[in-house]
Parts: structure tokens; sequence; C-alpha cells
């Protein structure tokens, strides 16, 4: 009997041409593992798919629970957001893919797991990455990084093996889907002059299309979770999807992002993320009403290598467990309620409260129920501006240019 492989197997025409390859190249017996991370796809006829191309086995794993609590909403809480724009919907799926694959491999007493990553993308880093730390004892197979084929040559091969072909094929974008989000690469999208076609969003409205009034929704949130929409419980899923669709309808969650890769190339992408987009500006304004301005400060920073990590394939790192422990403490008192104002491509936060908010009506207000000593000001300016004052005099005011040189335009810089 042939020794086994688990493929992370999404149906498409790159893995599927891999379960053929796979075999006449390296002789194992292919498993296929398919995970529901929200792509929305007939995952029966995925699996019937496999088979017929030479699986010996196929599973799907609805793992969308799975995504949502271990990934996505962590990632939320952390306000992870790659190079301020990606809100790293494939970055957090992948690390999932690699648990699951690595379980299913171990079950199987396979010997070596596969992926269909090319080799010029980050999900490559995050597939090997992630098996060498969970299992480093699989062998791992890359056919799409090593069979060397072109885009017609892999389809011939298809075509001379009897693989059924994907419509997809004929587009020329390449797709992931998510609960989190969907991203568009390759075809017109390469020239990062060309402005997006609108063929490539099936998630968003073009703003101009969205609907002429506004939508409002309030989201609750518990602990940095949301958990609620306009008062309504609801589970993970249910809340991201319909978000998205909610969203989407009014044109919110799209994302024009020039991209650095983790090797070192940069790269067009285009992003619809509504849910995404929505629960993490919501949940920062949340953070606003409810964290220190020192916590905050000191939360982006942890939020941009927290992001980092993610996108560089390093979710099962030690530095992750660390950051994520503070990230989950830091949102203790991150309860509360965010109402949103989605309209014409636009989500703007119009409204905020919390039970354990630092937003004080009576020090902030100018009216009365004023409880803010404004006597004490003069005290604390006094105080803080001292340090400046003494090195303006000691240092700044006996310079020929005077203060002004520090931010003042020069006298040869003014002349014509
Ligand atoms: N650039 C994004 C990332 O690295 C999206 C990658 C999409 N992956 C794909 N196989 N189409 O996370």
């Amino acid at each position: 009997m042939a020794e086994k492989l688990v493929l992370a197997y999404s149906g498409g025409l790159d893995t599927s041409v891999a379960i053929r390859w796979i075999k006449e190249k390296y002789g194992y017996d292919v498993v296929t593992l398919t995970a529901d991370v929200g792509q929305g796809r007939d995952y029966e006829a995925i699996r019937e798919k496999a088979l017929r191309v030479g699986a010996i086995k196929a599973v799907v794993v609805d793992a969308r629970e799975l995504f949502v609590k271990y990934f996505i909403f962590p990632a939320l809480q952390a306000n992870a957001l790659y190079e301020e724009q990606y809100p790293l919907a494939t970055a957090l799926s992948r690390p999932l893919i690699v648990k699951l694959m690595v379980d299913l491999a171990q079950e199987e007493g396979a010997v070596a797991v596969a992926h269909g990553s090319t080799g010029k993308g980050n999900d490559q880093v995050r597939f090997d990455v992630g098996v060498m730390t969970l299992a480093p004892q699989l062998k791992i197979v890359a056919p799409a990084r090593e069979w060397g084929m072109t885009r017609e040559q892999t389809i011939a091969y298809a075509q001379e093996h009897d693989i059924p072909i994907p419509v997809t094929v004929s587009s020329p974008y390449s797709i992931d889907e998510c609960l989190w989000g969907r991203s568009i690469e390759c075809g017109v999208l390469e020239d990062p002059w060309a402005e997006p076609p609108e063929e490539v969003f099936t998630w968003t409205r073009p703003a101009y299309d969205a609907p002429d009034e506004p939508v409002y929704v309030e989201i609750g949130f518990e602990r940095g979770i949301p958990v609620s929409l306009d008062g309504e419980e609801l589970d993970g899923v249910t809340l991201i999807q319909r978000l998205n669709t909610l969203a989407g309808e009014h044109g919110v969650g799209r994302i024009d992002h020039i991209e650095d890769r983790l090797v070192g190339i940069k790269s067009r992408e285009v992003y619809e993320a509504p849910a995404a987009v929505v629960l993490l500006e919501a949940h920062k304004q949340l953070e606003g009403m409810t964290l220190s301005k020192s916590q905050l400060r000191f939360k982006e920073r942890v939020a941009q290598e927290y992001a980092d990590l993610i996108y560089n394939g390093l979710w099962y790192s030690a530095l992750h467990q660390d950051l994520a422990a503070y990230v989950h403490s830091s949102q203790r008192h991150v309860t509360g309620t965010i109402r949103v104002k989605l309209f014409k491509g636009k989500c703007a936060v119009v409204g905020r409260k919390a039970p354990k908010s630092l937003y004080s009506f009576s020090l902030a207000t100018y009216d009365k129920g004023d409880v803010f000593d404004q006597s004490a000001s003069p005290g604390f300016i006094h105080i803080w501006g001292l340090p400046v004052k003494v090195q303006a005099q000691a240092q700044l005011l006996t310079q020929p240019e005077g203060p002004l040189g520090i931010t003042g335009p020069r006298e040869e810089e003014t002349k014509t």
C-alpha cells in the first residue's frame, strides 16, 4: 500500500491537477481536506470532484466557528490590519487550514501534506511554517511551486488527464474568499494605474448604486467581541455574514492596496471586506471610550506587530502567545454598543456607549454641571512647560535665527 499525503483542496484547477500530479510524481495516495471558512461553495460537489479526479478519500470540514472564535475575533480585538489596509482574511485562514491538515494527517497516518500555493506568494510561507511548527515530521509538497507549468500547460494537463476544468478558469482573476473578506488579484489589476473594473467586485455595490437612504446598525460588544446587531444576540458566523451583506449593499468595504509581500514583491491587491471594515472601526471606537490614552498608544504598536506576524506566517509562535495575552487582558472593559451609519460607500461611527466608559460628561461639558477645576490648570501648565522654557532660554533664544528657526522659514528660502 502506498504512503498517504493530505492535500489542502479548494476544488480549483491547481489543486485538482495536484491530486493527479502528486500520485504520478511521488506515488502518494492523496486524501483531500477542504475547509469551509465561509467561501460559500458547494462542498459536496468539491468532495465528489476530489474523488473523481483520484483522491482515495475526500474530507470537508465546516471550520467557520473555529475560524471566527480562534482567528478572526482575536485579530479583531487586536485591531490587526496589515499596512493599515488589509484585514488579513486569507492570512488568518491559513494557520487554521494547517491545523486541520496536520490533525487529519495524524488521523490518517499520512507522512506528508501538500498545498496549492505558488512560490511567489505569502500563502506558501504560512502553510510551510505552520506545518514545520506543528508537525515537523511531515514532508511538505507544493506542486504549483515545483511543477513549473504555465496556466496553459496546467489546463492541457487537466484535459489530458480528464480532470474537469472549472468555469472560473476563464476568469483572468485569482480570487480567495473567506468570512473575513475576499481578495482579487491578477488580470488588469496588475497595472497599479488601472482602476479596478466593476466586474471584480461581488460582495459590494459601487457607492453610486448604493441605497439613497443610510442604514444604522448598533453593534454590541462584550470584551472586545461583537455579540449582537441591533440588540439581537448572534453567533459570530451569522453576525459577520449579516454585516458582510448589509455593509456590502451600502458599498462599504472596498480596499485597493499596494501591498508588501513577505517574499519582497510589491503587489496590487484588491479586497472586499465589508464586515471586517465595519467591525474594526466600531471596535476601535469602543476602545476609544474604554481604554486610557496610554493603553491606546501602546496597543496600536501591538496591533502592528500582531498584523505583521499574522501576515508573515508566524501564527504558531511564542511571540504571538505573548501578544495575544496582552490583547486579551486589554479587552476586559471593552464592552458596550457602537452605532454605525452605512451610507454610499462610507461607514461612520455616529454613537457610542459603554458601562465602563472613561468619557465623563461632567468633565467634558462646557455647560452647567461642569466639575473640571480650571483653577488647577495654570499650575499644571507651569510645570508641563517648564523644561521647554528652560531649554528655549538656554539654547534656542541664543541662536541668531531665534526661536522661529526651529520651524519658520529661513531667510535664504524666502528669497526669490
Ligand atoms: N495578498 C493577500 C495575502 O497575502 C491575499 C492572498 C490571496 N491568496 C490567494 N491564494 N489567492 O494574504
